[in-house]
């Protein structure tokens, strides 16, 4: 607890510098993915990647990825538990690379969605419940984000609840040879 306010206070104050580095996302969900398994066996549940062929490449501090999505992965188990699947995705969107996290089970109410990304911000039930989160997850989530000049959103599908990252794509930049992050 203490150190997630540390950690949060420090990203929020611009004392976090983050290391870009290139970044394979399809890599990294399914590295995420396989480190998780233990936990979603102790849920009773099964998370279900869906890469596209094509490499998703883009300039992200690695570890503060990697921080983002786990969170994301354990909310969706935590909170996701009447639920048996976590669906973990990332497509591309234009210029985007879009990352998923869903889970079934019962929706976020529209109160509790334009919240959720405000530091201590718990839904009441989790609150109440034995989750024992501190409620920093997010808030450091999109701190995060930010800092990479990406998009953190959550939302409703029909049937699952929704975390979706979206970060700029890298090209390769043919005259220098190396990647650039674009746009
Ligand atoms: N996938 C989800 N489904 C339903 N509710 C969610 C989901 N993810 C987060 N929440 C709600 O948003 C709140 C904030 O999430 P956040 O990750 O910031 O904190 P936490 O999980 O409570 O604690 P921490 O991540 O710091 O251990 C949660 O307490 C929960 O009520
Ligand atoms: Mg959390």
């Amino acid at each position: 607890m203490i150190d997630d306010l540390f950690e949060f206070t420090r990203m929020s104050y611009g004392g976090m510098k983050a290391k870009p580095e290139l970044i394979d996302l399809g890599e990294l969900l399914g590295q995420l993915a396989e480190e998780s398994v233990p936990l979603f066996r102790e849920a009773g549940m099964e998370y279900r990647l869906s890469v596209p062929r094509e490499k998703i490449i883009v300039l992200a501090d690695g570890d503060l990825m990697a921080r983002v999505l786990e969170n994301l992965i354990s909310n969706g188990i935590r909170y996701g538990k009447t639920g048996k699947y976590v669906d973990l995705e990332l497509v591309k969107d234009g210029a985007w690379a879009v990352v998923r996290v869903a889970n079934y089970g019962e929706p976020i109410s529209q109160g509790d969605l334009s919240h959720l990304f405000e530091r201590f911000y718990r839904v009441e039930k989790s609150r109440s419940g034995e989750t024992g989160g501190t409620g920093l997850g997010l808030a450091i989530a999109k701190s995060i984000i930010d800092l990479h000049q990406g998009r953190i959103s959550a939302y409703n599908d029909p049937d699952r609840t929704v975390f979706e990252v979206r970060l700029q794509i890298s090209k390769v930049d043919t005259h220098a040879g190396r990647y650039t992050s674009r746009g």
